[in-house]
């Protein structure tokens, strides 16, 4: 999904939806970027997701940082949540959700065994802000081995399922949570991680805060990317203009391009390239 932009009405629209569709459920799978396990999650799904078992996906975990990511799954962990690390585009982790799902679930389990129900599946729904890789989740989750259910002929409003096996089914629509970003800080890494659209963001401040960032947090990682010297003490755009130099990025004579080699900085973040990054600690 491409970078998002909310306004109030996509926000109404969207937790309205989240408030309808989670009255069919009873687990929810929560999706966070691992770069920005608080900035990407929008506290109100712990309201509207009340009463429901509870996972946390760290997903992304390839990119972030993986002592890190152990950090971030011990926090989660003690806040009661049932937590995995998750590469959704190559896979890995993922199938580990299905031992998951039955510890979050046992007592849904417990509940329904007393009651004399016997292997009613458990129902999820995937949740997450934009871009969070909902889909490619769902995608890796479910491969094409599943079978969709419940859209019966003549019924146009039904929902999808895609049953995974025979104790776990999947609304094939995740839960779309608005990002919050009235806190700056937030806002920032939000856009540090693409999660909003690069037009109303300036990314020559981006990628200075980014510079700065990486050198006290990640010593030595922009100089091996960027093969550039940065002597003790250097501010962050002078650093830009460093690695500007050495990738050759000038305007008409001798200008250096700053808002390119600033866009290519934050891409190369976004994408790995520089290193495996979290932005921001428990
Ligand atoms: P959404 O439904 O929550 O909006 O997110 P979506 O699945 O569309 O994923 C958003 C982007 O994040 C996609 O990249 C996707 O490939 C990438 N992605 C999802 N999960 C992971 C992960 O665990 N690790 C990494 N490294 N990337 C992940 P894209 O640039 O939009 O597409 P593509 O170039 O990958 O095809």
């Amino acid at each position: 999904m491409a970078n998002y932009q909310w306004y109030p009405g996509h926000m109404t629209k969207a937790k309205r939806m989240m408030q309808e569709n989670i009255k069919l459920i009873d687990l929810v799978i929560e999706l966070v970027d691992a770069r920005v396990p608080l900035s990407s999650r929008n506290p109100d799904i712990d309201e509207l997701g009340r009463n429901k078992s509870r996972i946390i996906l760290l997903n992304k975990s390839d990119l972030a940082d993986s002592a890190k990511n152990k950090l971030w799954m011990e926090y989660f962990s003690q806040k009661g949540f049932h937590v995995l690390e998750v590469n959704s585009k190559t896979g890995a982790g993922v199938r580990s959700i299905q031992g998951v799902v039955q510890k979050a679930c046992k007592e849904k389990f417990e509940r329904d065994r007393k009651r004399g129900i016997l292997n009613r599946p458990v129902r999820a729904m995937v949740v997450g802000i934009p871009n969070v890789g909902k889909s490619t989740f769902i995608n890796s989750l479910a491969g094409k081995a599943c079978t969709k259910t419940g859209n019966r002929p003549g019924v146009t409003k039904g929902k999808q399922w895609i049953r995974l096996n025979k104790s776990l089914e999947l609304l094939d629509t995740p839960g779309i949570l608005w990002p919050k970003f009235d806190d700056q800080t937030v806002g920032h890494r939000l856009a540090m991680i693409g999660s909003m659209n690069d037009e109303v963001v300036h990314l020559d401040e981006l990628a200075c805060e980014l510079v700065g960032f990486l050198c006290v947090e990640y010593p030595g990682m922009l100089e091996k990317r960027y093969d550039i010297e940065i002597p003790e003490g250097q501010k962050p755009y002078e650093i830009i203009k460093s690695v500007c130099i050495s990738k050759k990025c000038f305007l008409k004579g001798e200008e250096l391009d700053i808002m390119k080699i600033s866009a290519m900085i934050v891409d190369d973040f976004r994408a790995g390239r520089i290193g495996k990054i979290t932005l921001e600690m428990p």
